[in-house]
């Protein structure tokens, strides 16, 4: 049954489970029967040692990188648990004939909505005007003097850094509430961007020309802080950043500065270039920003769909078919026999 792999009971490791419970994984692959191992690895160091047999890998946060790579004989599926795969070294993964699969659109609403909540929170100063009233400081009368100036968001632009799935989603959104939009994308045709109702501009014409500047670009060696110091220069005083997407996309030095020192407005950042973000950081006392976990993926719903999407990603390949979502697809090469279905 198992052409891609030789072995008669795949092993499965789930390497660093956040949940609970393994119910959804059980169920899912049930028609291929395998072995699951759950683990709760904190360092990419100890996946060595749960992940030593195993067929194939779930993974969510931790990195996958050479050494790991190198160490795990048998592995020959990678599913992560995400959109994003900049954790894991995918030279190496290829050259190991390792299959390495993302789940590229669990969380496209979640993300979306994420998105859309953040850019009215930080257009009504939602969290400065809810601390104040809470303290039962607000005089009813006269406070919005104390928090404006507040700007309505209809009529005007925003800058969509990022055309895929989500960038795609929020732009749709933000249309229907009355916005223009600019939308940057090298990697896609014109016809796209005429598709959904947007206007294509480079880089810095969206940045000198946005109110809002959303970012849903993956990180890769391209986008590493693309938005770096003379880009934040490049904004409106009054504009408002939101990064969704990962830490890394932007100059972090650069952007405190930019917030400190009033060059940009406000700034709503759910993801950071090391995370879980330190206790210290300075971005903490910045009353200019709203901070979120790295959550934006996050819903009930979305968290059942991952789950149940990484098994089919396993169920395919195990049986012989091609998985849907292959990120290093040069790997292919080393599965002629793999159906496509
Ligand atoms: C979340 O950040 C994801 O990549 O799915």
């Amino acid at each position: 049954m198992i052409s891609a792999m030789n072995t008669d009971k795949i092993r499965v490791t789930i390497v660093d489970n956040p949940f609970d419970d393994i119910s959804i994984e059980k169920e899912a692959l049930k028609e291929i029967n395998p072995e699951i191992k759950s683990f709760r690895c904190n360092e990419e160091n100890e996946i060595s040692n749960v992940a030593r047999d195993a067929d194939i890998i779930i993974s969510n946060l931790l990195p996958l990188g050479r050494k790991t790579l190198l160490s795990l004989k048998n592995l020959r599926l990678i599913v992560r648990l995400a959109v994003g795969y900049d954790n894991i070294d995918l030279k190496t993964a290829t050259k190991r004939r390792i299959v390495v699969c993302n789940i590229p659109d669990y969380c496209t609403v979640e993300v979306t909505e994420h998105t859309l909540s953040l850019i009215f929170t930080l257009a009504r100063r939602i969290p400065q005007i809810d601390f104040y009233t809470k303290k039962g400081k607000a005089n009813f009368r006269t406070d919005w003097k104390r928090f404006g100036p507040i700007y309505r968001l209809s009529g005007k632009t925003a800058g969509i850094i990022g055309f895929g799935r989500i960038g795609r989603e929020v732009a749709e959104k933000l249309k229907s509430l009355g916005l223009r939009i600019l939308a940057y994308d090298p990697y896609l045709p014109d016809e796209i961007f005429k598709d959904y109702g947007v206007m294509r501009t480079d880089l810095d014409s969206l940045l000198k020309n946005s109110d809002i500047i959303s970012i849903h670009c993956p990180l890769t060696k391209e986008t590493h802080h693309l938005i770096d110091k003379k880009r934040l220069n490049l904004m409106k005083k009054t504009a408002m950043l939101i990064n969704v997407s990962r830490g890394a996309i932007v100059d972090e030095k650069a952007l405190y500065e930019a917030l400190q020192n009033n060059i940009i407005h406000a700034a709503a950042l759910d993801v950071f270039e090391k995370e879980p973000l330190d206790k210290n950081s300075r971005f903490l006392s910045l009353k200019n920003v709203i901070i979120t976990p790295h959550i934006a993926w996050y819903s009930e719903e979305s968290i059942v769909t991952v789950r149940k999407m990484a098994c089919e990603e396993i169920v395919r390949f195990s049986k012989g078919i091609k998985p849907k979502y292959v990120v290093n697809k040069e790997v292919l090469r080393y599965y002629p026999k793999l159906k496509e279905i």
